[in-house]
């Protein structure tokens, strides 16, 4: 825990991250195929020497998985019962190179050597702007100088005079499309903190990443690779 005025990460970390019935039906609800950011990876340079640290890993998806290409993978969330569900798939599959860290982007203190990569998926927009930037700067710092940054999440890229719009009709597709209930959805733009593209590439470069690409994708999601160049020396 940080000085009295800083947040707790765990109140802001989604009820149903938190839930164990809500937590066993995640990867039904969010199924992710992590094939594709582990050649995104790849094509960056990742080896088996390499430590690979996932921010908010939910179950665990993508540390086990990329677990088969590097030496080390830490698999950090707020929650403990996500990491409950990694510990029991690490222990079915014997897994010896993943190891779960019960903390929070803000509160993870890295010890070993620094990790030459870092993934998050789906849960910075968990943070507000003031406290996805100082949680980007913790990410930065443990990373080895020149390390990647692979980030997806809920990112804005439709125009914001339009953005009623575009919320109303994104609402009414994911309703037909998805089996979230309107609940579920309005919580994302009522409680949670996704924000523009353009904010979050501000907040990126000033925390001290170098952005080597930026993809948006239906303006609801983006992806990033970056590269940490740290501009706090
Ligand atoms: C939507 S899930 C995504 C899980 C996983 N990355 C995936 O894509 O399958 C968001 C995850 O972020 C975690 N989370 C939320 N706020 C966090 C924080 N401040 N620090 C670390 N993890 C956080 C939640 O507990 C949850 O496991």
């Amino acid at each position: 825990m940080g000085p009295g005025w800083t947040i707790d990460e765990k109140r802001h970390a989604g009820t149903e991250h938190l839930d164990p019935e809500e937590v066993a039906r995640f990867d039904e609800k969010m199924p992710f195929d992590p094939s594709v950011e582990i050649d995104v990876l790849r094509e960056f340079g990742l080896s088996r020497e390499d430590t690979v640290i996932d921010f908010g890993t939910g179950t665990g998806v993508f540390p086990l998985a990329v677990a088969k290409h590097c030496d080390r993978v830490v698999a950090v969330d707020v929650s403990e019962t996500m990491l409950n569900a990694v510990e029991e798939k690490i222990e079915d599959r014997r897994m010896r190179n993943v190891e779960t860290v019960h903390d929070g982007f803000l509160s993870y203190d890295h010890s070993g050597g620094p990790a030459s990569f870092a993934f998050s998926k789906d849960a910075l927009h968990h943070l507000p702007d003031f406290w996805k930037i100082e949680a980007l700067k913790n990410v930065g710092n443990t990373l080895e100088a020149g390390g990647i940054f692979r980030l997806r999440d809920f990112v804005f890229s439709f125009d914001p005079q339009d953005s009623r719009t575009e919320i109303e009709s994104w609402l009414e597709e994911k309703n037909r499309s998805t089996i979230f209930t309107d609940e579920e959805l309005y919580v994302h733009f009522r409680e949670e903190y996704s924000t523009y593209g353009f904010v979050l590439e501000a907040l990126l470069e000033r925390a001290g990443f170098e952005i080597l690409e930026a993809t948006y994708e239906d303006d609801f999601y983006a992806a990033y690779i970056c590269r940490w160049v740290d501009c706090s020396e």
